[in-house]
């Protein structure tokens, strides 16, 4: 707990130094933060970001005097917020321990404050009720936009305009994706934030720069002499990100159909993986420096042709007495809709470090498994000594670095070894970080890391608008091309390992799925 506030103590006397915000050093003599959590009754808050905001008291992250403020339209008192928000609150950081005492602290410091998201009035009467919670300290607001994106730019208006920080305190708001749907809409959403706020005042989230092993990869690649040698088209052969899911877009169909699951899971999350992955080595690891970078990989890709991309979706499938629904079988959804629920595609990187090197992506819903990972497969050895010991399995040794983000995180490093006796059988092994078995200590959750960055400034895991621009310049082409010839999705049966057509894509580059 100390460390943790030597280090708020850190960045915010950095931020005090260059921008001249408010910091929590300031906080034991009268400062506070208020986070309203915009969009309270909804499912994100409820399953993501009240637990988060519990963890982090739980582990003294947060500043002594703080509010949680429930926002949105359904009527509800503060004693039923709490009763709410406690039904999923968790003793996450040892779950032997039992720590309702300090939930009840926790709640105690939630209130709620119902209105509507247009109306600068209800936002003013949001402001009164933290100032009175704020007992006249300067007052630090963060506010999380956890709604629907038709109504962010009313609620940044109203919340500007009618809840922002007093006495010199700050203002910042978190946005959830999708920051638009295309090149477009993002652009036009990023103009309309700006008039609110400055582009140092937007966090825009993407939860999986969160995860511990994504935060991992600049360490594993930058700390390590053994890495970065090899992290160039000169060893490594393809490069894998790999996300699927084994239940469908249960719930959220209505929003699903309406961006499919290029722009849910590739244009952001498997993306941003890539940038961190591909980038230079950054100045320094500021958060500028860090953005620097990874505009620049995402500038030099080379835009996806529409056969590099494989759409799939996925039908129903009978398993046992169980019937597993096809995508359409969702209310929410067409039953004629086109929406992909599966994609596979080839990127390109065009620059010194990457020319020629595939990097596959894969995303679907309704799959065999559930697994974010990211594979690395290395080029074969010049001139193997021990070709003839591995006959036709040659191409099956080369090594392959796997990063599991999850589930059961490791980093885990494919090699060749001699099988122990007296004869020479060669054999593969891992060589195996396993989280679960190396460190006792639950992983927090992304959204755990992405609100103390937040409270505390640090803007390095969250989007820039000129990363947000770059990204979407890749995909819309694509994305306009597959909506303007009506591409029909391959069907694949819920459960299965998804569209055939994903293995002609990789087998064209010379890939196999890891
Ligand atoms: P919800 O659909 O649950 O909406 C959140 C709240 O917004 C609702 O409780 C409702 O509150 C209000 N709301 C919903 N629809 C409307 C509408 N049409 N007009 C005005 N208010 C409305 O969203 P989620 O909690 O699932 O997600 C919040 C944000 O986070 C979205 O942008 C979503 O895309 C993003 N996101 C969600 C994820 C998830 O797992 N749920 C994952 C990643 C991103 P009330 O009626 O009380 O005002
Ligand atoms: C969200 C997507 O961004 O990420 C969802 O909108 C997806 O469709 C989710 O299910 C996956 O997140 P996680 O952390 O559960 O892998």
């Amino acid at each position: 707990q100390t460390h943790l506030l030597q280090q708020i103590s850190v960045h915010t006397q950095q931020q005090d130094e260059s921008q001249g915000e408010a910091s929590f050093e300031k906080d034991v003599n009268g400062c506070t933060v208020s986070i309203t959590v915009v969009g309270a009754s909804g499912d994100l808050a409820k399953k993501k970001i009240f637990p988060a905001l519990f963890a982090l008291y739980y582990e003294g992250c947060l500043p002594e005097h703080f509010t949680i403020c429930g926002y949105a339209r359904s009527k509800m008192t503060d004693a039923e917020l709490r009763n709410m928000v406690s039904k999923t609150l968790t003793c996450r950081i040892d779950k032997k321990e039992n720590c309702s005492e300090k939930m009840d602290q926790f709640l105690k410091r939630c209130f709620y404050h119902s209105g509507q998201y247009d109306s600068p009035e209800n936002f003013a009467a949001l402001d009164k009720k933290l100032k009175e919670h704020e007992d006249g300290r300067t007052s630090n607001r963060l506010f999380y936009l956890s709604i629907p994106p038709n109504i962010f730019i009313d609620a940044v208006k109203c919340a500007s305009l009618s809840a922002s920080s007093g006495n010199g305190g700050w203002t910042r708001v978190i946005v959830e994706k999708p920051f638009g749907r295309d090149s477009e809409s993002s652009a036009a959403l990023t103009r309309s934030f700006k008039q609110y706020l400055t582009e140092d005042q937007i966090f825009r989230i993407d939860h999986y720069l969160g995860k511990e092993l994504v935060e991992n990869l600049s360490v594993l690649r930058f700390s390590n002499l053994i890495f970065e040698p090899l992290w160039s088209r000169q060893y490594i052969r393809n490069v894998q990100l790999i996300f699927s899911e084994d239940f469908g877009t249960e719930g959220r169909g209505g929003y699903f159909d309406n961006y499919g699951i290029i722009r849910d899971i590739m244009q952001n999350h498997l993306l941003q993986i890539l940038a961190l992955f591909a980038m230079e080595t950054p100045v320094s690891l500021d958060a500028e420096d860090i953005r620097n970078e990874k505009v620049k990989v995402l500038r030099s890709m080379r835009p996806i042709k529409l056969e590099d991309v494989v759409l799939g979706q996925y039908k129903n499938h009978t398993r046992g007495d169980v019937v597993y629904p096809a995508y359409v079988d969702d209310k929410t959804v067409p039953k004629d809709s086109l929406t992909p629920t599966f994609a596979a595609a080839a990127l390109f990187i065009d620059n010194a470090r990457w020319d020629g090197v595939p990097f596959l992506m894969k995303a679907g819903k309704a799959l065999h498994n559930k697994r974010a990972e990211i594979r690395v497969q290395f080029r074969h050895v010049p001139g193997n000594l021990y070709k003839r010991n591995f006959g036709a399995d040659l191409d099956q040794a080369t090594n392959e670095l796997v990063i599991r983000v999850q589930p059961d995180e490791a980093i885990y490093l494919k090699i060749n070894n001699k099988v122990p006796g007296l004869g020479m059988k060669l054999d593969r092994s891992n060589l195996n970080l396993h989280y679960a078995a190396r460190y006792s200590k639950e992983i927090p959750d992304a959204y755990e890391r992405l609100l103390l960055d937040a409270i505390e400034g640090e803007r390095r895991l969250f989007i820039r608008s000129d990363e947000l621009d770059a990204a979407w310049s890749l995909f819309t082409p694509v994305l306009n091309e597959i909506e303007e010839k009506k591409i029909t999705p391959e069907y694949y049966p819920y459960g299965s390992r998804g569209p055939v057509c994903a293995h002609y894509l990789a087998a064209r580059y010379n890939v196999r799925w890891g």
